[in-house]
């Protein structure tokens, strides 16, 4: 087992480091050299995307957050209605689909019992389904109408990470794809998110190897009851991913909040012990200056802020207790790079509190019961 950890301590920290390559390997097997996306595995036309009324997304968990992001990107992009749920929610509703919506599944198993239940409910009503999943031969992938292969390889840590970022991935690769068939994206717009999805895998690497400054960050924080993780727009489902993995592996109280929600709520659990992390890299997105304003009122109220910034920021900056910073991307993109530094200070939270990151109690890799 040792040697399959490839000299990492853990298989959930190897799986982390190996995000680079995963990224790059999707973008290697769909990225022409023009910077064309090609899915030519995908069984439909340009009718079928040019047809197409709707998107609904299912799945559960990490994949429910791949999912919450698939939907922004998509919506931006391709001009459609598009939707993301639970999967277990999803197969107990009355959901108003049809034919011409396209139903996704997001696993990185492809066995999840809710799932699997949706999309074959899917199916019955007469919907086309996608899954994007990370295992060949699983039951979502043979019971699809078509498959977007994530190919983020075995992944053994039951916290998701590598799987996770190669979902994203898998969701910019397809919005791309369907907004040209559409015709819904200008060449240049698309030149530009495609240049910068090339940097991305860059981007990562240098995220790890500054994972002992996040470590020292985590180490620092990891006695508190609880932490409250801030996200707006593109990062708001990259709140909630940090927060799982903080409550998956470090077994502390998390809590992902969308920042614009934070005064309706969450506001009045803010004090002198409680860790806000606040993601805020979308620094030419409408949403900073809110997102700076937040900050603010924790700051006014004594909160231990830990801002994830792009590098050279300096508004948040200025607010913060503890710094993370990343390299600069488009708005859209930088939940890709975000989410590994989280990953990162989970990771360290968990091993400061001596917990079985590999096996964290009470969870499955992958629950195929309901
Ligand atoms: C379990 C795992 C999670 C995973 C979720 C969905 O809860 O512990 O890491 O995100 O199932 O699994 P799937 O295989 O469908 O992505």
């Amino acid at each position: 087992e040792d040697a399959e950890k490839a000299g990492f301590e853990t298989f959930m920290l190897k799986e982390i480091h190996e995000q680079p390559r995963v990224i790059r390997g999707l973008l290697d097997r769909h990225l022409d050299a023009a910077g064309r996306i090609e899915l030519a595995d995908l069984p439909w036309d340009r009718e079928f995307f040019r047809t197409l009324d709707r998107i609904m997304i299912v799945a559960c968990g990490t994949a429910y957050h791949a999912g919450m992001y698939g939907r922004l990107l998509l919506e931006n992009l391709t001009g459609l209605a598009v939707e993301t749920d639970l999967a277990s929610e999803f197969r107990y509703r009355n959901p108003k689909i049809s034919g011409d919506t396209l139903v996704i599944a997001v696993s990185q198993s492809g066995e999840t019992a809710d799932t699997l239940a949706s999309i074959r409910m899917a199916r019955e009503i007469g919907c086309p389904v996608l899954s994007i999943c990370n295992v060949p031969g699983s039951s979502i992938v043979r019971e699809s109408d078509g498959v977007l292969f994530t190919d983020a390889g075995l992944e053994i840590g039951v916290a998701s990470t590598k799987a996770y970022t190669a979902q994203q991935t898998a969701f910019i690769l397809l919005a791309l794809y369907a907004a040209r068939l559409r015709d819904e994206v200008e060449p240049e717009r698309s030149a530009e998110l495609v240049e910068a999805l090339r940097r991305i895998p860059d981007a990562i690497h240098y995220v790890l190897e500054r994972q002992d400054a996040i470590r020292a960050i985590a180490e620092k924080h990891h006695d508190g009851a609880s932490s409250l993780y801030l996200g707006r727009k593109f990062n708001y489902p990259t709140a909630l991913e940090g927060a799982l993995k903080n409550k998956e592996i470090s077994y502390q109280h998390a809590e992902g909040y969308a920042a614009g929600e934070m005064k309706h709520g969450p506001i009045a659990l803010i004090n002198e012990y409680l860790p806000v992390i606040c993601i805020c890299t979308q620094t030419r997105d409408e949403v900073y200056d809110k997102v700076v304003s937040n900050l603010k009122e924790v700051e006014a109220r004594n909160g231990r802020i830990i801002a994830l910034v792009t590098e050279g920021d300096e508004n948040a900056s200025r607010l913060a207790e503890d710094l993370i910073a990343v390299p600069p991307t488009l708005d859209e993109l930088s939940p890709v790079i975000n989410v590994v530094a989280l990953q990162l200070l989970a990771y360290y939270a968990a091993q400061a509190r001596g917990t079985d990151i590999d096996k964290p109690r009470n969870l499955a890799k992958s629950v195929t019961v309901e």
